[in-house]
């Protein structure tokens, strides 16, 4: 896809659509630059006899202007002035790039100017168009023959049309709008993997993934342990989770050297558990099969991964998948087993399907050996996470209220939408055992919590927050599929460290 920055279009060398933002007030004078009187009475006459209002989610469509490099002129419902906000520029966005999808548009002409106030940043913005323009394109045909969808849909070109941004702009909208290409790309990738079926989609297949992307990038290098690696590494419990499966267990390591040498990394940690039947703790069979979504922190650190590495961005960043599949079997771990952990704590299993907690736990501490500056944990850990904030919000607890901090601010430029649950130590001895140094569950309430405090157990010695995303990694229903959260919120995250937000 080519893109550029202009003031005039006569200039271009293509026609296209051109899209506009309007507001409730359906003040159109922004177009007056593009076209004649004649044209914007026209326009105003069509607006009038028709049902566009402005609002969010309408638009209205126009043919036949004086100017002909517009083949069609789309004109996109931005809500109220004076409510206008970001999340009002994001759904506009999303809206518009329905558009484009849907009728097939290959040249685009999109007025900036009409979609900027002094609230939206112009960073921030082509960054979020990118996003979204980019992301279109996504479809699952994996695992499909007769009923394949086309994927035919490519832009070929996007021309900003703006009298605010200068020519000298470009470089930066360069800047930006390769971070949206990049963001994008990782988002489909981790929404790809999440669709993919159990039978598919294996710690083994997540493996492979992981040393393709090595293949991409010199500074990215991938190392998989294999179960009897891992067996000598001390990681018991991780394997306990595999142990009743055919699928063999890995643990992916990926790191990442963008930075200086000597500058400490950050690690990502991801749940990679490829399908959850629960183990010998068995699930209800209802609604099962979303337990194949059941690796989307993995998903979502691999995409983040292939985010940067494309990015080439200037930081170091381990991330570690933690994968296996967890069956009920005749050699599957039974509740109560005792199991010792890599970091020589022992952890009584009472059930076997709180086991996101049981590979992560050796993750975290093999994770400790990058002596990283910070690790984040991305996991679909707890059903009680979508008791608490739903599948708007992703769960952060942390032992670092620094951390914690940084976490939000991603959180509230990405959109990509985090809340904290506190960690207290009055939660801790829910966890106590009579059998070993830890229960792997707690009680009946605060399950999300109790889950974090497990992890706590093994990442006292750096910085470390916990993201619990088992509500926003897929949506369920007519829309089922992953969402590739939180690639954007982790990305947008290693920007901001890496200064280049
Ligand atoms: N993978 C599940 C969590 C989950 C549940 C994700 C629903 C998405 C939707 C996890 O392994 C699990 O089973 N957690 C248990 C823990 C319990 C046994 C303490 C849960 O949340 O019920
Ligand atoms: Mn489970
Ligand atoms: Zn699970």
């Amino acid at each position: 896809m080519q893109y550029d920055l202009t003031d005039n279009i006569t200039s271009i060398d293509v026609n296209g659509a051109a899209i506009f933002g309007v507001f409730t007030d359906k003040n159109i004078k922004i177009l007056a630059k593009y076209l004649k009187t004649t044209d914007i009475a026209k326009i105003k006459e069509i607006i009038k006899k028709s049902s566009f209002e402005g609002k969010i989610n309408q638009s209205l469509c126009i043919y036949d202007t004086s100017n002909k490099k517009l083949e069609k002129i789309y004109l996109v419902g931005l809500g109220e002035k004076n409510k206008y906000s970001e999340k009002s520029f994001l759904k506009a966005v999303s809206a518009l790039s329905k558009i484009c999808k849907n009728n097939n548009l290959k040249n685009i002409f999109l007025s900036i100017d009409s979609l900027l106030t002094d609230k939206i940043k112009q960073d921030w913005a082509i960054r979020n168009i990118s996003i979204h323009i980019n992301g279109i394109d996504y479809v699952y045909n994996e695992t499909k023959n007769k009923t394949k969808i086309k994927i035919n849909y490519k832009i070929s070109k996007i021309i900003f049309i703006s009298s605010l941004l200068k020519k000298s702009y470009l470089s930066s909208l360069k800047k930006y709008f390769q971070q949206g290409v990049a963001i994008s790309s990782g988002i489909k990738l981790a929404k790809k993997l999440g669709d993919l079926p159990s039978n598919i989609c294996t710690p083994t297949y997540l493996a492979k993934t992981a040393t393709d992307l090595g293949k991409t990038n010199k500074k990215l290098n991938i190392k998989i342990h294999n179960e009897k690696e891992m067996k000598s590494m001390g990681m018991n419990c991780l394997l306990s989770v595999g142990n009743g499966s055919e699928e063999p267990s890995k643990l992916i390591t990926m790191k990442y050297n963008g930075g200086a040498k000597n500058e400490k990394p950050i690690a990502l940690v991801g749940k990679g558990i490829t399908f959850d039947t629960g183990g010998i703790s068995i699930k209800p069979s209802n609604g099962m099969d979303e337990m194949k979504y059941d690796m989307c922190g993995a998903a979502s650190v691999l995409g983040t991964m292939k985010t940067i590495s494309e990015l080439n961005l200037k930081i170091n960043v381990v991330g570690v998948i933690a994968s296996a599949e967890n069956m009920p079997s005749g050699s599957a771990t039974n509740p109560g087993d005792v199991v010792t952990t890599m970091s020589g704590q022992t952890v009584e299993i009472l059930n076997t399907d709180a086991e996101g907690r049981l590979v992560l736990c050796d993750a975290l501490t093999y994770v400790s050996r990058f002596k990283p500056k910070h690790v984040i944990d991305v996991a679909t850990l707890t059903g009680a996470v979508l008791v608490a904030l739903g599948k708007v919000a992703s769960g952060v607890l942390s032992n670092d209220e620094k951390l914690t901090e940084m976490l939000m601010k991603s959180s509230n430029v990405s959109h990509d939408y985090i809340w904290e649950l506190p960690m207290w130590e009055e939660f801790q001895s829910e966890l106590d055992s009579n059998f070993a140094d830890i229960a792997n569950i707690g009680k009946r309430y605060a399950g999300t919590i109790t889950a974090a405090c497990f992890l706590s157990r093994f990442t006292e010695d750096y910085s470390w927050a916990h993201l619990d995303i088992a509500g926003t990694a897929w949506n369920e229903g007519a829309n089922k599929g992953g969402t590739g959260r939180p690639v954007s919120l982790l990305t947008h995250f290693l920007l901001e460290n890496a200064k280049s937000l």
